[in-house]
């Protein structure tokens, strides 16, 4: 079995690097065995500059670990979180030196907290030269993007229909280059029928459905100043009707006609979810009637999940406005309510958007004379790529 997690390959410039503290690099973890007690998983890190007396390394579970055995490296220490669990490593003595393009590799055989866990989604490596253990960067502020020796650029729907999405590439090109090619890859596939662009060639694979295009140039746009733009629109079915539209990322290749496959970034942290509690509007007998407003703190793109918690036991609950009920728990406490596939007006929303959802329903029981109370709150159901403009004040 050879899955691929989290392998960003990408290479960021720090702001200072003296000879200890040495620019971050991203490895690959790939999973190699899965047993019923532990994993084990190939570490590799490309040098992205020579390494000349060791280095220090990050791993990041998304999951608690019990231990691990690396024999290829020591291990330092080992911290929790809430979420995640990170071990320390270094180089042993036959590793301390690496030039500059050669791949660190070895194993790791993590435990797992309980048999029969499956491996964590994601292990996410962190590689610098020299004596000062790696973090993970903290988000940088809008204005001052990390410097990537090569950077993957993020691009939004500008326009969405049921079918459909439009987006644009305007690209800075930022040296004259003879020729040039573009990797595009979507956060999920979409049809490969019609797909064309008017300024640049397409290779579109046979499959009817595809997350990766690679464009090159028509022959009147194959030089490009320095400081030019590049200006391409295109439109996009979706590959099933009604979904969320994607989002896309796209490397430019100077002076190249070869795309290269990339790994998209992974998802930005998950902020908080947002939650509310409902309100009663009226109650007669055992039959009661709720609204409730969420207010998103972030924009949603995809389906979305309502986690309904009612102080009573609820018989059923209906005539929900914009949503439909997916399940509910069997003490019937808990209610799961989510967005219509069909209705992308509530699957995309916009940091601030509200959500108003109105509902009625009857009490499982003879109603008690506390009073009816209910808390509501959102879960998004696909990855995120976060969107949040930190400026931006919602008005209540
Ligand atoms: C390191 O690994 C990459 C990817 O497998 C490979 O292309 C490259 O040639 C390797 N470098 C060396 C020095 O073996
Ligand atoms: C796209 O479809 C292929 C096969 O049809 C599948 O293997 C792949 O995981 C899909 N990619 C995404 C991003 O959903
Ligand atoms: C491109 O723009 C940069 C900054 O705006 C400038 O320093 C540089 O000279 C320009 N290059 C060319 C070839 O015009």
């Amino acid at each position: 079995m050879l899955l691929y997690w989290s392998c960003v390959l990408a290479f960021m410039a720090t702001f200072r690097c003296t000879a200890a503290d040495q620019p971050l690099v991203y490895g690959t973890a790939e999973l190699e065995w899965n047993w019923a007690e532990a994993f084990k998983v190939n570490i590799r890190v490309q040098m992205q500059y020579p390494v000349s007396n060791g280095w220090r390394m990050a791993l990041i579970f998304s999951q608690p670990i019990k231990k691990i055995e690396v024999w290829r490296a020591k291990v330092l220490e080992m911290k929790t979180s809430a979420d995640q669990m990170t071990y320390a490593l270094k180089e042993m003595y036959f590793n301390k030196n690496l030039a500059k393009g050669d791949n660190l590799t070895f194993a790791v055989v993590a435990h797992k907290s309980k048999k029969n866990l499956r491996p964590p989604g994601k292990v996410t490596v962190l590689f610098k030269g020299g004596t000062v253990i790696p973090i993970l960067p903290t988000v940088p502020p809008p204005t001052t993007p990390p410097e990537q020796l090569i950077p993957i650029l993020q691009l939004k729907p500008i326009d969405e229909s049921d079918t459909g999405f439009k987006m644009i590439i305007d690209y800075q090109v930022p040296k004259a280059v003879p020729y040039w090619c573009i990797s595009l890859k979507f956060t999920k596939n979409i049809s490969t029928r019609n797909f064309g662009i008017d300024k640049a060639k397409v290779t579109l694979p046979r499959e009817p459905i595809c997350d990766s295009f690679c464009l090159g140039p028509r022959p009147y746009n194959e030089n490009l100043q320095a400081n030019s733009s590049l200006r391409l629109e295109f439109n996009c079915n979706k590959a099933k009707l009604f979904e969320a539209a994607p989002i896309a990322f796209f490397v430019f290749h100077p002076d190249s006609a070869q795309c290269e496959d990339f790994d998209l970034p992974v998802p930005g942290p998950v902020g908080p979810q947002e939650s509310t509690d409902a309100e009663l509007i009226r109650k007669w007998g055992n039959e009661f009637k709720m609204k409730l407003e969420l207010q998103m703190e972030r924009s949603v793109r995809g389906s979305w999940k309502i986690t309904l918690k009612f102080s009573d036991p609820v018989a059923e609950i209906s005539n929900l406005n914009i949503a439909k009920v997916a399940g509910k728990s069997k003490d019937r406490l808990t209610y799961y309510i989510e967005n219509f596939p069909g209705q992308i007006q509530y699957a995309n929303m916009k940091q601030c958007k509200k959500l108003k959802i109105e509902f009625g329903g009857k009490l499982a029981a003879s109603s008690s004379n506390k009073p009816l109370t209910a808390t509501a709150s959102f879960e998004r159901k696909e990855p995120e790529y976060a969107e949040v403009d930190p400026q931006m004040v919602c008005s209540p």
